[in-house]
């Protein structure tokens, strides 16, 4: 089948605003998006930019705006398709070049919540034991791989006046270590997600789980990081 693909370009050096240039690609309707992008990388336009690598939803650089919903090329079939597929770069994300957008705030962010495992104790000699239920607690957080699809969807980062707030792809990584059994650090935690930028600036507007290419359950998640904090002032009476 033949399938036009109608994808933003931006050229610093060359372009003062984006524009639109349609491509016309053949294309089996078992073919991923990004299948044929890269044809048109090959065999038409070689200055086209855009992230990927792995090809299969695992490294999460192939995050862009398909028909208006933020999502991974790697995972959308052509055939799920009519005639034209407008490609866009991620919002929220300044534009680097065409599809490529710059991810240094997105990652800044997600630093901020501390992405790893803080103990008081000296390492065992052999791996910190884990009861399966209690992995259970967080396994789903583990699919991230942060393609940034669900802050680019967020309306809240969306927005200029709260683009400050850390984003659901930096709360998904703080929930999988506040509520990892051999983590010490919750008090700390809570004391950085305990704010108007951190776990309160999420409205519940639910758009991070619909676009989320690894179907965690992002808004419950921050649900559940939100009672937590509750909980803890709570409990200091
Ligand atoms: Fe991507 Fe989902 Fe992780 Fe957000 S939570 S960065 S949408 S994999
Ligand atoms: Fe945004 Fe998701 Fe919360 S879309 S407001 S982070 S539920
Ligand atoms: Fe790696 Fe799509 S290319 S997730």
């Amino acid at each position: 089948m033949l399938i036009k693909l109608k994808i933003s370009r931006f050229d610093p050096e060359k372009d003062k605003e984006p524009y639109y240039q349609t491509f016309e690609v053949e294309a089996d309707p078992m073919d991923r998006l990004l299948d044929c992008l890269n044809r048109i990388r090959w065999e038409q336009d070689s200055t086209l930019s855009f992230r990927m690598s792995c090809g299969h939803g695992v490294c999460g650089s192939d995050g862009m705006r398909i028909n208006g919903i933020c999502g991974l090329a790697c995972q959308k079939l052509v055939r799920s398709f009519k005639e034209e597929v407008l490609i866009e770069p991620l919002p929220v994300f300044n534009v680097v070049k065409d599809l490529v957008v710059d991810l240094e705030s997105f990652f800044e962010k997600y630093q901020s919540v501390k992405p790893y495992l803080i103990t008081q104790t000296y390492p065992p000699d052999q791996e910190r034991i884990q009861l399966p239920e209690q992995h259970q607690a967080f396994e789903e957080a583990i699919r991230c791989i942060l393609c940034a699809c669900c802050t680019a969807s967020c309306p809240v980062n969306q927005n200029k006046e709260t683009e400050e707030y850390v984003g659901p792809a930096a709360l998904v990584r703080a929930f999988r270590y506040l509520f990892d059994s051999r983590d010490d650090a919750s008090g700390e935690r809570i004391g950085l997600l305990d704010h108007q930028d951190g776990a309160w600036g999420c409205r519940t507007l639910w758009k991070c789980t619909e676009v989320c290419p690894k179907e965690i359950p992002v808004t419950k998640q921050i649900g559940q990081i939100k009672k937590r904090i509750y909980e803890s002032k709570h409990s200091e009476g």
